[in-house]
């Protein structure tokens, strides 16, 4: 937590900054790890369970971007102020990291997207995924969920070791 109690920004709005990047990276981390027991429950064939896992997932994802959002909304950000040496690795995981997860939007509502379809086709029913009308729609679920769990896990690994880097070496903007 540098620079924050002495600048110009109120406690209250730096209380309220540190909190919800707090609650992002809860969020963030807790989204990844109900993606992976996710793809572990689909690998050991628990549709039901899988698709309750990556709702949860796609449920923590939002509420992410709620506080991300919100914290931008109050103006509080941090710049960093670590060692030279380090500076071109963390910007080149910032750039990475912001634009993945600008990616990662509509590779999670294409992925939700075709899976409700194929739910739908097979009336609701797990169990008939494999009904013509269904499989067509489980089969682009599967192209799509290929490059959205590793950015997706790219994403929230990389978003906590922002969050690790700015507690360290972050200076409040404008403080
Ligand atoms: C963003 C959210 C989701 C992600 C990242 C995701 C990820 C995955 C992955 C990695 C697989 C295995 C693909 C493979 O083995 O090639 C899979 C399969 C599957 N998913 Fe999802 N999934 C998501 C949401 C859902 C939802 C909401 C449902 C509910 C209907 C669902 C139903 C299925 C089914 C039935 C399969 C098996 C498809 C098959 O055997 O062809 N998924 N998903």
């Amino acid at each position: 937590m540098s620079s924050l109690q002495d600048g110009k920004k109120p406690h209250t709005m730096v209380f309220m900054g540190e909190l919800l990047s707090l609650l992002s990276v809860i969020t963030i981390i807790s989204s990844g790890v109900a993606l992976l027991a996710g793809v572990f429950l689909i690998k050991r064939g628990e549709r039901v369970w899988h698709m309750r896992a990556m709702l949860a997932a796609s449920g923590l994802a939002t509420l992410f971007l709620v506080f991300y959002l919100w914290r931008i909304g109050i103006g509080y950000s941090k710049y960093y102020v670590g060692p030279a040496e380090w500076r071109s690795a963390y910007f080149a995981l910032l750039i990475s990291h912001t634009i993945l997860a600008a990616a990662n939007l509509p590779l999670a509502v294409m992925a939700v997207l075709n899976a409700w379809r194929g739910l739908r086709a097979a009336t609701g029913n797990l169990d008939a995924i494999d009904r013509p009308a269904a499989r067509s729609y489980f089969n682009r679920h599967r192209a799509w969920v290929r490059w959205t769990v590793p950015v997706w896990v790219y994403v929230a690994v990389t978003g906590w070791a922002i969050y690790f880097v700015m507690e360290h070496w972050g200076a409040v903007r404008g403080a």
